[in-house]
């Protein structure tokens, strides 16, 4: 049970800077999610938590212990890679069993430690065979296996499961987090697939180009996203954003009209000239026959469609940018057709157009 403490955190290549002002606190036990575009520089902060990369600035604590010094063998930590790594000419077993010999813990003690985590993860069957008669989901129980074994304090996962089929991903999902409950520990896993996220994650901490742009849980990441990178990032189909002009404490836009909410319109007043507005596609609702006093109307012309069985997803170009949203079925809309959809105000979200990432 430990906390893990990320205190100004940078990381630099030589000239190159990769990790910026990284500051986090990560809570005993907790399943702590790290999402983020590929090259945001995920690995690398997990990498510096494990002890394999060297802090360019900043500190890192466990509990009240500076580790930036400490070396990777005494964090006592344990980390499954996307890979697994696990050596092809040893058993189950023995994969397993090679940390614990390594550290010379008694023989009774490793085959108990093997035998338990090999029920909990369901290979208790495969233990003699060897990685390569194996599934890929096999394998990458058996990598969880041997970090478990080791009864670790805080468990480090980098994309464990990005090798595997959709639909096996979703089962290992699961039994990921049924694992961390059973051995209680802190674990850090990364992730580029931002749905992982949203559906493991007790907290989510949202990164791009080195930089921690939100940390959340997963319903606060969703319906209040700090920046439009996390607001596009986070939530499929993802939220489309129409640029508009502010004039005083309104906004007009040639797409159709807009009325804020005085919340709204009183953190304008006063703001730059241009806006981004952002709506995710569930808050838009396609309008048959216009001529409603609806709050918010927006024009354009269907770019895709795209069919999902239960619904259909409509991107449709609007003047000043494009949206997303989501439409049941029943309603018959192809590419190039002329639209209208309407939403409530308070659905809004308003970015700056620099925080675009
Ligand atoms: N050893 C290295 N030398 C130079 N640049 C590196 C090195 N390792 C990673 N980088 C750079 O750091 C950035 C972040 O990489 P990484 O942490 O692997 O991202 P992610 O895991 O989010 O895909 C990338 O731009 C990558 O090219
Ligand atoms: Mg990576």
């Amino acid at each position: 049970m430990t906390k893990i403490h990320l205190r100004g955190v940078e990381k630099r290549y030589g000239e190159v800077a990769v990790l910026h002002d990284c500051n986090l606190e990560i809570r005993e036990n907790e399943f702590l999610v790290l999402v983020g575009p590929s090259g945001s520089g995920k690995t690398t902060l997990l990498r510096i938590i494990a002890g394999l990369e060297h802090i360019s600035g900043g500190d890192l604590f466990f509990d009240s212990e500076r580790m930036n010094e400490v070396d990777v063998g005494d964090r006592d930590i344990a980390m499954v890679f996307q890979n697994y790594g696990l050596y092809p000419h040893m058993s189950v077993f023995d994969n397993m069993a090679f940390g614990l010999r390594r550290r010379r813990m008694a023989v009774d003690e490793i085959d108990g430690r093997v035998h338990r985590a090999a029920e909990l993860l369901n290979i208790a069957p495969y233990l003699r065979r060897r990685p390569r008669q194996l599934s890929g989901g096999q394998r990458q129980r058996v990598a969880l296996g041997r970090a478990i074994v080791r009864n670790p304090k805080v468990f480090l996962l980098d994309e464990p499961l990005s090798n595997l089929d959709a639909h096996l991903r979703v089962q290992m999902r699961a039994e990921i987090l049924k694992v961390h409950r059973t051995v209680s520990a802190t674990a850090i896993y990364v992730t580029h697939d931002q749905v992982e996220a949203l559906t493991m994650g007790d907290r989510i901490v949202v990164m791009a180009e080195g930089r921690i742009h939100q940390v959340g849980t997963p319903d606060e990441l969703y319906d209040s996203p700090v920046d439009r990178f996390v607001a596009s990032f986070i939530g499929t189909p993802s939220m489309g954003f129409v640029e508009c002009r502010v004039e005083g404490a309104e906004i007009t836009t040639g797409a159709g009209h807009v009325k804020l909410s005085p919340a709204q319109r009183q953190a304008l007043a006063g703001r730059r000239d241009r806006v981004s507005v952002g709506v995710r596609p569930e808050r838009l609702a396609l309008v048959t026959n216009e001529g409603s006093g609806a709050e918010v109307l927006l024009r354009g012309t269907v770019e895709a469609v795209e069919m999902l069985g239960a619904e259909q997803y409509v991107h449709f170009v609007v003047e000043g940018g494009s949206l997303n949203a989501r439409v049941p079925r029943e309603h018959v809309v192809r590419a190039g057709d002329d639209v209208s959809f309407t939403t409530q105000s308070k659905h809004l979200y308003l970015f700056d157009q620099e925080s675009a990432a």
